[in-house]
C-alpha cells in the first residue's frame, strides 16, 4: 500500500466505569473497518487501534507490554514536547476521505457516552508528499522488509509478539517565520534540498539539523529506525497549518530518543531548528496490539507461542508497506 492520500487521527479519553463496554467494543473494530472498506476495496481503508498506558491497566488483566507508558514529557532549553491525554488512538487511513469518514463516524456511534475525543485530527495528503513546509515528507522512511524488522516486536517480548508502539505528536507551524527564511537556509534545517529531496552531504548539514537530529545509529553501525505516516492539516481561516506526526516501532525507546534528540540536543543545547518553526501541542504514546487481540484479548495471549513471528494481519503488503492490527485475517 503506497502512503495514505487521506487520514484521521482521532484520540479519544474513556470515562471512568465504561472500560469492560470499550474493550468490548474495541473487539468491533474489525469487522466495523471490513464493513466500510469493503464497499470501496480499491480505497485501501485500513485502522490502527493503540491503546495508552492507563487505559491498559484499567481494562485489560494481561500484563502491561513492556514498552508501553504515559508519554514522557521532554523540557529542553527552549522547546517542550508536551504530553496530553489519550486512552485511545484510531488511525484510519486510506486514498479517499470519505472512507476514513464514514468510520470514524461507525466508530465513535459505538463509543458515544463511554469516550471523549481530546483531538482530531484529519490530514490530507499535499503535492509530491509534501509537508506545509514544502519539503518532502516520509522519504527515508523505511519499506518493506526493513519496515516489518523496525515495527513489530519480535522474541524479545514473547507476550506480544506482532504488536507494536506508535507515538503521536500534534505540530503547529509559523509558516510566516519559516516563509520568510531563504529556501538554501530552509534546507539547512531540514538537512536535505527543497526541490530535488537530495540529502544534503554531510559536511553542510548542520548538527542541529532535523535529519542529523533523527538519524541513530547503534555503535555496532546499524540504523535505529521507525516508520512514519505523517500527514499535513490546516484550516486557512484560523491560520492554522500543521503537521500531524505520527512513528511507529518495535521499541517506542528508538522514537524518544529521535525525541530527545529534538527537544533537548546531543549535546543538550543543540536542539532540532525544525521545532524554531513548529510547536508541538500533543504527544501520546501507545500500544498497538495484533488484530486479533482486540477481538479477544484473553485468547491472543494464551496462544501467544503458536502465533508466527509476523501475524497475517501485520505482514507487509505486496509493496511492502504495513497494516497492523488493521484487519481481521481474510482467511477466516
Ligand atoms: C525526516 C518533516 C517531526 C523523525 C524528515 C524529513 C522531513 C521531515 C521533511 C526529510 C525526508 C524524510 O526522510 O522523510 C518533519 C516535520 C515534523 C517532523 C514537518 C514535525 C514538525 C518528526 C519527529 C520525529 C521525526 C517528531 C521523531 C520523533 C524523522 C526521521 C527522519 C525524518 C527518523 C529520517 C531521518 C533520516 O534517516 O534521514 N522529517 N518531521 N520527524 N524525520 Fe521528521
Amino acid at each position: 500500500m503506497p502512503p495514505a492520500k487521506a487520514a484521521i487521527f482521532l484520540v479519544v479519553t474513556v470515562r471512568p466505569g465504561a472500560e469492560d463496554d470499550v474493550r468490548e467494543l474495541l473487539g468491533d473494530v474489525p469487522s466495523l473497518t471490513q464493513a466500510v472498506r469493503f464497499r470501496i476495496p480499491e480505497g485501501n481503508l485500513t485502522c490502527v487501534v493503540g491503546i495508552g498506558a492507563e487505559l491498559w491497566d484499567r481494562a485489560y488483566d494481561q500484563p502491561r507490554p513492556a514498552g508501553l507508558h504515559p508519554f514522557v514529557e521532554l523540557e529542553g532549553s527552549k522547546h517542550v514536547a508536551v504530553a496530553t491525554p489519550g486512552d485511545i488512538l484510531f488511525h484510519l487511513r486510506a486514498d479517499r476521505m470519505d472512507l476514513c469518514f464514514e468510520l470514524s463516524r461507525q466508530l465513535m456511534q459505538r463509543l458515544s457516552g463511554r469516550v471523549d475525543v481530546a483531538d482530531e485530527v484529519h490530514g490530507f495528503r499535499y503535492f509530491d508528499q509534501r509537508d506545509l513546509m514544502g519539503f518532502v515528507d516520509g522519504t527515508e522512511s523505511p519499506t518493506g522488509a526493513a519496515a516489518v524488522d523496525a515495527v513489530l516486536i519480535g522474541g524479545e517480548d514473547p507476550a506480544h509478539v506482532g504488536g507494536s508502539y506508535v507515538i503521536v505528536q500534534k505540530y503547529l507551524h509559523d509558516l510566516g517565520a519559516w516563509d520568510a527564511l531563504p529556501v538554501e537556509e530552509q534546507e539547512r534545517v531540514i538537512g536535505r534540498e527543497k526541490l530535488s529531496d537530495i540529502e544534503l552531504p554531510d559536511d553542510v548539514k548542520p548538527s542541529n539539523s532535523h535529519v542529523t537530529a533523527n538519524t541513530i545509529v547503534d555503535p555496532d553501525g546499524t540504523e535505529r529506525e521507525i516508520v512514519r505516516d505523517n500527514l499535513p492539516f490546516g484550516a486557512v481561516g484560523s491560520d492554522e497549518f500543521g503537521t500531524y506526526f505520527i512513528g511507529y516501532a518495535a521499541d517506542p525507546d528508538v522514537t524518544e530518543q529521535m525525541l530527545r534528540n529534538m527537544f533537548i540536543g546531543d549535546p543538550p543545547g543543540n536542539y532540532d531548528r525544525i521545532l524554531d518553526f513548529s510547536t508541538a501541542v500533543t504527544g501520546s504514546l501507545f500500544f498497538v496490539p495484533p488484530a486479533d487481540f482486540l477481538e479477544d484479548p484473553d485468547a491472543t495471549v494464551a496462544v501467544v507461542s503458536e502465533v508466527p513471528s509476523t501475524p497475517v494481519d501485520a505482514r507487509p503488503d505486496a509493496d511492502g508497506s504495513l497494516a497492523i492490527g488493521s484487519l481481521r485475517r481474510s482467511d477466516r
